[in-house]
């Protein structure tokens, strides 16, 4: 196990030959920037989702951003998101100048739940931006009908679910947006990275054009733009990874179903929900830590962090759930998310990654189960 005897970290980032040797080549090739490394990057993110078009940019919170831009949202247009998930989500919506609103998620599966969405849309929703939480995909059949129903733009901030299906079609090749993180610790990593993918040509030729300050050719600036590219150097750290894109998520997929086998049993303990038509990515394996359990969320966690198990929260909060959020004007928090507030403090993600060991699970297994008896 790499990481070190008695350590099971949470994440784990290798360093393979077929990477090595293609950075290198970067290295020795004299252009890291923006070039023949990201549009072979790029072929492949098309060829994972199914997507028309892929435009790789330097983060997964750029890529969100430039999601919104390229929808050229005025002042006052909202955008719903989630109210579980990872910052960058909000705070991409508040970098492109629109206001966010927050529904509900389902306590099963911590994704949008559409019957939350559904009364939150007015007549200055522009956009509906769910998560695909933990690598599970939202329910984008019932979160499409209702955008269709208010002609609103989708993007899906598939950050955390590279390879995942809904329905046996794969995340970032529905109708409008899509966005990717290859963050080190993501299930494809390239250090940092992302990218958006989408079938539409023109959303596409203007992705292309916000990434690189609107420049069509050389010092021809067609729209403000940023510099947003990614580089050669993080393409190649990428590329390689494709071709074990299904043997890592099987891996997790096991290393997650060995899991539930032998969690299910302990009260309290609520083992995660796959919906029968998605393919989870399983990003992060996620138990909830109810109320029937003998110990809280907060001393389990303690006790595995002291077995060495790198359990971690993703995440403690609900996403607005913050003083610099609750007192922003463009942050409409409304209701709130009661069922996101109530299991930011129910959840505790184990190490599901590809790297684990037999002896990790099982040492895995009787660690939660001891920590979760009373001592
Ligand atoms: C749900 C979600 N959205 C967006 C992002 C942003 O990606 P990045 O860290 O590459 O900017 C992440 C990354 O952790 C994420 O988990």
């Amino acid at each position: 196990m790499p990481g070190g005897a008695g350590l099971i970290p949470i994440s784990v980032v290798t360093c393979e030959p077929e990477q090595e040797a293609l950075v290198l080549q970067v290295l020795r090739s004299g252009k890291l920037t923006q070039g023949a490394m990201v549009e072979r990057f790029e072929a492949l993110c098309c060829e994972m989702t199914g997507a028309r078009h892929a435009i790789a940019v330097n983060n997964g919170t750029t890529a969100l951003v430039v999601a919104l831009e390229a929808l050229r949202l005025r002042p006052g247009d909202e955008v719903i998101t989630s109210a579980f998930t990872f910052v960058a989500t909000l705070n991409a919506i508040l970098e492109s100048g629109a206001t966010a609103r927050f529904a509900d998620v389902d306590s099963d599966d911590f994704n949008m739940s559409p019957a939350s969405l559904a009364p939150l849309v007015n007549e200055r929703t522009r956009v509906v931006m769910p998560v695909h939480l933990y690598g599970q995909p939202a329910d984008l059949d019932a979160i499409t009908q209702i955008a269709d129903r208010h002609d609103l733009a989708m993007i899906e901030d598939a950050a955390q679910a590279h390879g995942a299906r809904y329905r046996d079609t794969p995340v970032g090749s529905t109708p409008g947006q899509a966005t990717f993180s290859f963050y080190a610790t993501k299930n494809l990593q390239s250090g940092e990275g992302g990218v958006v993918t989408t079938d539409d040509d023109a959303l596409a030729e203007r992705l292309r054009l916000l990434r690189n300050h609107g420049m069509r050719a050389r010092y021809q600036y067609e729209i403000p733009g940023h510099n947003y590219r990614l580089t050669e150097v993080a393409a190649a750290i990428a590329i390689p990874q494709f071709d074990r894109l299904a043997k890592i998520s099987s891996e997790r997929a096991s290393n997650a179903d060995y899991f539930s086998t032998h969690l299910a049993d302990l009260p309290g303990v609520v083992t995660p929900v796959t919906r029968p038509d998605r393919t989870h990515a399983w990003h992060q394996y996620t138990l909830r830590i109810t109320k029937g359990c003998a110990v809280s969320r907060d001393e389990l966690l303690l006790r595995l962090n002291e077995a060495g198990i790198g359990a971690g929260v993703y995440y403690p909060r609900a996403v607005y759930d913050y003083d610099c959020y609750r007192t922003h004007p463009r942050v409409l928090i409304g209701e709130g998310g009661a069922v996101a507030e109530r299991v930011a403090t129910e959840v505790i993600s184990l190490p599901v990654h590809q790297h684990l060991t037999e002896s990790d699970r099982e040492f895995i297994v009787t660690a939660v189960r001891k920590a979760a008896t009373p001592r």
